[in-house]
């Protein structure tokens, strides 16, 4: 199947709409009378191999810890994780994207490139286990793993320093490349990190190993449960280096066109909801493949109305996830991942 089909994208189309018939000789519901009908017309789908699980490995615990903003996902121990992974190739969902949640974290984030910390650690283990059965990827940021909970480290001032994170990215790059990670996450949005990451991994012969960059990636109230579910110490916001929601599509383009130029394999937009107009302006553009993430907050406001009853959980979440990639997503980074792969077989 094509990035984006062009029935599907519904950018510069809008004068090229194809005459019909008027009513009574049209009538659109002819195609919806039957359950058959409406089958045999539609022409989206979700395929379970096109999801991406996010998933958490914490250290220090002696059994998974649920995340209470985000009801059924764990924080999971070394053990748990193997099992759930396994479970989710088992249900036919296309890849994993693991995030790391240590016990200790300093201002450079040193667990982030230590081969024995938290997340390259469990990129080894899920290696080990899954070999090649999945594509294993890795969330590439600092804000995990440093006190102040920045995506970067910081200079005297207090901002965050761009070119020196760019550093601690090169190395984070190298560790988790031979953790075993097939795909990296770039997820902090320090200006030349695509190419950073490109570099280091192309300097040790790591060619294979490919970058997911988040191209677009606005500074969201829709990440709020995320921070839960890594223990955040973040005070303040991410203003200064993601993306503010008040601008146009053009900067996400301009994100995108410099993300590929510096090699990104895949493209990301992030989140998914609220900005489908962007997902589907990239879609339309990018020479590589597209994905999108669908945030935490995004998990919770459906999981949050659907325990109060105000909403009906299943089709909304089959609704969401259509509504991503009629957009233009060819992959999709949810939460429910499994649970709707499970579905769809
Ligand atoms: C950065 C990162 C974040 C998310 C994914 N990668 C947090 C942030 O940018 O503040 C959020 C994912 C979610 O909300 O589900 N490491």
């Amino acid at each position: 199947m094509p990035i984006v089909d062009v029935a599907l994208s519904t950018v510069g189309r809008v004068n090229q709409l194809p005459t019909i018939p008027p009513f009574p000789v049209s009538r659109m519901r002819r195609l919806r009378r039957t359950p058959a009908l409406r089958k045999l017309a539609s022409d989206i789908s979700v395929r379970p191999a096109d999801l991406i699980l996010p998933m958490f490995v914490a250290e220090g615990l002696s059994e998974p810890r649920p995340i209470s903003s985000m009801p059924g996902v764990l924080q999971h121990t070394s053990d748990s994780l193997v099992k759930a992974a396994i479970e989710a190739v088992q249900a036919g969902v296309g890849g994993l994207m693991l995030f790391g949640v240590p016990t200790t974290k300093d201002a450079v984030g040193s667990g982030a490139d230590d081969p024995n910390g938290v997340l390259n650690a469990g990129l080894a283990r899920l290696k080990f286990e899954l070999g090649d059965s999945t594509v294993l990827m890795a969330d590439l940021c600092l804000d995990e793993f440093t006190d102040h909970g920045h995506c970067g480290v910081l200079a005297v001032d207090g901002s965050v320093d761009n070119d020196a994170t760019l550093e601690r990215y090169a190395a984070m790059a190298l560790a988790q490349a031979e953790a075993g990670a097939d795909l990296l996450g770039t997820s902090g949005m320090m200006d030349g990190q695509v190419g950073v990451v490109r570099r280091a991994l192309d300097g040790v012969q790591r060619s294979e190993v490919g970058v997911l960059a988040y191209a677009p990636k606005y500074a969201s109230a829709f990440y709020g449960p995320f921070r839960e579910a890594v223990d955040s110490s973040l005070v303040g916001d991410r203003q200064a280096y993601q993306q503010d929601p008040s601008r146009g599509v053009n900067e996400a383009l301009a994100e995108v066109a410099l993300d590929v130029a510096e090699g990104a394999d895949v493209v990301m937009v992030k989140p998914a909801l609220p900005y489908l107009d962007v997902l589907s302006a990239v879609a339309a553009s990018s020479p590589v493949p597209v994905a999108a993430y669908q945030v935490s907050g995004e998990y919770a406001m459906v999981e949050a109305a659907a325990e109060r009853g105000w909403i009906d959980r299943e089709r909304a979440i089959a609704e969401t996830l259509l509504s991503i990639r009629r957009a233009g997503a060819s992959m999709i980074l949810t939460y429910w991942a499994v649970e709707h792969a499970s579905r769809q077989s």
